[in-house]
């Protein structure tokens, strides 16, 4: 045609265009994936574009010289303003003078992938409810009295090809004031492309979303950039409620026990959010204002309590939801103060007792997309179990209680510097050495008393009591049965008689630190618990071994998979497919934030996912008295020998 040939990488779509064609125009006819807030107008800077230094000749690109027009006007004044890296051009400024190669970078995609960090993970498309739209609205005049949202419509419908839009209330309010104070310039929050959300005077250039994980200990929340999905501040504070009880069913019991008791523990976890939305913004610069949407996991109780809802009828049989599907509201509702017109979403639950917070961590571990067979546990009050592939998952929740939170423990503490964390016990003398947190030596170092001055060694937190176990077994101390062998003491002084059974004293400090039979037998029927549960989905779908075991939450990040495999937590699996991963709740919550889509698939896997009720299978007690022996009475551990 003698046009000049243009082809964008990654890509490879290319296309004839006449010369002086902007390289954002011809993007947009090939479907390449460019983004853009401003319109063109060279004033976002999101289009940026790069003149590749690939082998042309490859590509069907004859000349490799640069057919990019100058900079104009507009462009050099983004560079002067904001500053343009070299080699980067606005592609809405630049026009095509010959034949080009253009690369898009990833940053300057509309769908960009957001960066994880474990290999394993899914991928983030980036994909929001909202998106900003940048516009220059027509003036009113006498001669033609329409309204000022309607000139906006008409202006997102040209500039934007943006139809049929609604407008809430809210935005209406604080309309004319943008659009005069912007010069009839405005920056326009869409939700769903189908509402105008927010209306700002001028170039908005930064919106934010807020993904919390509402934990009965403590939440977590993430500020995520909107438009790069980064997350730009994270920050985390103790669940106010726990003045009301420590665990779930003291706070549903203290509801039952305490008239209006619910709206007192509504009321703190709803302060606590507002300061840790505050806390957040302030880390990134910027304020609670510029958050627009917010999304919510949890487990059912704390679910029921942040929206308000009593959660007294999840503390009996049949243990029924107010609502198991995804619950949309505006922030304000529940008293979140953050943009006015910001939304919520808050995640499905599952059952009674498998919560948004389960939800959250099958959104972030996918095993819905999988051939293999996946056992993920998230370990708390309860565990929450989740088994299964493609084809089919079911779920349920175990009793564990709080043991292996260091709670009904004689020396159990919260991870907190001084808690021991990791145990070695010599094989030959019996002597113990450990590591506590905060502090990266073994206590058997010769500094180690001094760099721990400042907090002593004050308990053992979870994951400490469960390698002190291990470690007492596979050194002889405790017998298969879970019982601390007498006979050992005449080996050792670290264990002594007490009463009618024995002890073994792990730290002979200020306070002294002791495993006491009674501990053990806490470890032991919580660790029942888990593997009943867990053995009992695997009883369902009929299957005798898993293919990959998926430890979720603080606690899973916490121990040491092989560890809790010599105890019998966990069935026996490929140690090296026993993975933890980490907060995988919070990462939902940021999934269902980042990617519209990720909203439905998991309202659609969540109504599929099969619910278990341990309470009501008469296996499931079988297996939990079968599971007190370390590791198991009768299931073989292949892997472990190895
Ligand atoms: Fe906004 Fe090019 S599209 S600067």
């Amino acid at each position: 045609t003698g046009d000049p040939l243009l082809v964008f990488m990654p890509s490879g779509r290319r296309g004839y265009f006449p010369k002086g064609t902007p390289i954002l125009a011809a993007a947009r006819q090939l479907g390449v994936d460019i983004d853009s807030v401003c319109g063109g107008r060279g004033i976002c800077g999101r289009c940026q574009v790069v003149v590749s230094e690939g082998e042309f000749a490859k590509l069907g690109v004859t000349s490799d010289t640069h057919h990019l027009s100058d900079f104009s006007s507009v462009e050099q004044r983004y560079a002067d303003k904001r500053g343009l890296k070299p080699g980067r051009r606005l592609s809405c400024q630049a026009v095509l003078l010959g034949d080009l190669v253009i690369d898009v970078p990833a940053d300057s995609q509309v769908h960009k992938q957001v960066v994880r960090k474990r290999a394993e993970m899914r991928e983030i498309i980036l994909d929001p409810v909202i998106k900003l739209h940048y516009v220059e609205v027509r003036e009113p005049d006498m001669h033609d009295p329409t309204g000022d949202l309607q000139r906006l419509e008409e202006a997102l419908k040209n500039q934007w090809s943006l139809e049929g839009l609604d407008c809430d209330v809210r935005a209406i309010q604080g309309l004319q004031q943008a659009l005069r104070k912007g010069e009839w310039k405005v920056t326009v929050a869409v939700h769903m492309g189908k509402q105008i959300t927010a209306v700002w005077p001028g170039f908005q250039e930064k919106i934010y979303g807020f993904a919390v994980d509402v934990g009965s200990t403590t939440i977590a929340g993430h500020l995520c950039d909107l438009q790069t999905g980064e997350v730009v501040a994270s920050s985390g504070l103790m669940n106010p409620q726990i003045r009301f009880g420590e665990d779930l069913m003291s706070r549903v019991s203290y509801v039952m026990m305490n008239p209006g008791g619910d709206q007192d523990m509504t009321r703190a976890v709803r302060e606590a959010l507002n300061d840790l939305a505050q806390a957040v913004a302030r880390e990134a610069g910027c304020t609670v204002e510029d958050i627009l949407e917010c999304t919510f996991v949890g487990n059912p109780i704390m679910h029921h309590l942040l929206l308000g809802i009593n959660p007294i009828e999840l503390g009996w049989a049949p243990f029924a939801l107010a609502t198991d599907g995804p619950v949309q509201i505006w922030a304000s509702e529940i008293d979140l103060k953050v943009h006015p017109n910001a939304r919520i979403y808050v995640l499905p639950c599952i059952a009674g007792h498998v919560g948004a917070d389960t939800a959250g961590v099958i959104l972030s571990e996918t095993p819905y997309e999988s051939d293999e067979m996946t056992l993920i546990v998230d370990v708390g009050t309860n565990a929450e179990i989740v088994l299964g592939n493609k084809n089919r998952l079911v779920a349920a929740s175990s009793p564990t209680g709080p043991a292996f939170e260091g709670a009904q423990i004689s020396c159990g503490q919260r991870a907190a510097p001084g808690a021991i964390e990791r145990v070695r016990i010599d094989r030959e003398t019996l002597e113990p050495r450990f590591k506590v947190i905060g502090c990266d030596l073994w206590s058997d170092h010769p500094d180690f008393a001094k760099q721990t001055e400042a907090f002593g060694v004050t308990g053992v937190c979870g994951s400490g009591i469960i390698e002190a176990l291990a470690e007492m077994f596979l050194s002889g101390i405790l017998t298969q049965d879970g019982v601390i062998d007498g006979a050992m003491a005449a080996k050792s002084p670290r264990i002594q008689a007490e009463g009618r059974t024995f002890l073994y004293l792990l730290h002979d400090g200020q306070p002294q630190l002791k495993i006491t039979q009674n501990d053990i037998r806490a470890i032991q029927l919580a660790k029942a618990a888990l593997y009943a549960g867990a053995r009992l989905l695997m009883d369902k779908l009929g299957i005798e071994k898993v293919d990959r075991i998926t430890l979720a939450g603080a606690f899973g990040s916490h121990i040491d998979v092989k560890y809790a495999m010599v105890l019998g937590m966990i069935p026996d699996c490929d140690l090296a497919k026993v993975t933890s991963a980490g907060n995988a709740a919070g990462t939902g919550a940021r999934i269902a934030l980042l990617n519209r889509g990720a909203r439905d698939e998991i309202a659609r896997v969540v109504k599929q996912v099969e619910k278990i009720e341990t309470a009501v299978e008469a296996k499931f007690q079988e297996h939990f008295i079968e599971a007190m022996a370390l590791p198991h009475k009768t299931s073989p551990y292949p892997h472990l020998a190895k």
